[in-house]
């Protein structure tokens, strides 16, 4: 189980004001940015919870803080009751862009976190390639990044993600850059993957269909500094397919959603 007890982050930016002192120098002043307050929330292993939120409220921060990228002011992450707070290497991050590296093959870009971990190439290319074929993406695994549609790169960036074999995967707005079909697509293609690996998932959206489809827990942020505004546990039953989206109990959950983060 992954713990995220009260945690909080403030950023300071240096600008330089608009007044002139006498000396015709432009002093700086910091500008302080509040950007998660007091947040808690918990993971439990096996879980697809999602973080829904407006745009720059803090959700990416929330990532940085959980995968040791920064460390919070105050407040914990534990994982399995260990203290991991500012500790790097527990968890599987996704970045926001999918950021392949577009020197190495698909296969390349998908063995890098076992590299990194010191797993011998040819053991890591082996155990990718079982996983490539499952994804789709065995035909393009000696390809560039650039030859692969927008859906493809994700799928990519999620076999790497998952094969890095850490307990959490963090996925921020994995689908945010996607069109409205191929998103679809891929929400049924990261539940047929979940129900059969269930791995451990936080996920980042700001899109509120996407939060209850995919789902069994969402914790909705209010705009910066971050709150945990509500806490929603979605009972729809699994597995959904796409009409889910349109019966009354999604409407519903989905009318709630709306006017918790527009209140
Ligand atoms: N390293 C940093 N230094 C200073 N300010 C930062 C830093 N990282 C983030 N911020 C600020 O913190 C706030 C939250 O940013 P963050 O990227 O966490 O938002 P977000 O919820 O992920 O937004 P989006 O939905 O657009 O991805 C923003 O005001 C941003 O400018
Ligand atoms: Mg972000």
């Amino acid at each position: 189980m992954l713990e995220i007890h009260n945690l909080t982050k403030t950023y300071y930016l240096n600008t330089k004001t608009a007044e002139r002192t006498d000396e015709g120098a432009m002093p700086e002043t910091p500008t302080v940015l509040p950007t998660l307050d007091d947040i808690s929330l918990q993971v439990k292993r096996g879980e697809f919870v999602s973080i829904l939120g407006p745009s720059g409220c803090g959700k990416t921060t929330l990532f940085n803080l959980i995968s040791g990228l920064e460390k919070p002011d105050r407040g914990a992450i534990l994982l399995e009751g260990k203290d991991i707070t500012g500790e790097r290497g527990h968890v599987s991050y996704m970045l926001q862009k999918d950021l392949l590296f577009p020197w190495r093959t698909i296969l390349e870009n998908c063995i890098l976190g076992m590299e990194i971990q010191g797993i011998p190439r040819k053991k890591a290319r082996e155990k990718a390639r079982t996983l490539l074929a499952e994804f789709n993406l065995a035909a393009y695994e000696d390809r560039y990044p650039h030859v692969l549609s927008g859906g493809m790169r994700q799928r990519a960036a999620f076999l790497r993600t998952m094969l890095a074999n850490k307990e959490i995967l963090l996925l921020d707005e994995p689908f945010g850059a996607l069109d409205a079909y191929t998103k679809s697509e891929m929400h049924e293609w990261l539940m047929s993957i979940w129900s059969k690996y269930h791995p451990t998932i936080l996920f980042i959206t700001h899109d509120i269909e996407e939060a209850l489809f995919l789902s069994d827990r969402i914790y909705v942020l209010s705009a910066c500094p971050a709150k945990v505004k509500y806490s929603l546990t979605v009972a729809l039953p699994r597995p959904r397919k796409r009409h889910v989206l349109v019966s009354e109990e999604f409407i519903q959950l989905k009318k709630l959603l709306l006017q918790i983060l527009f209140e």
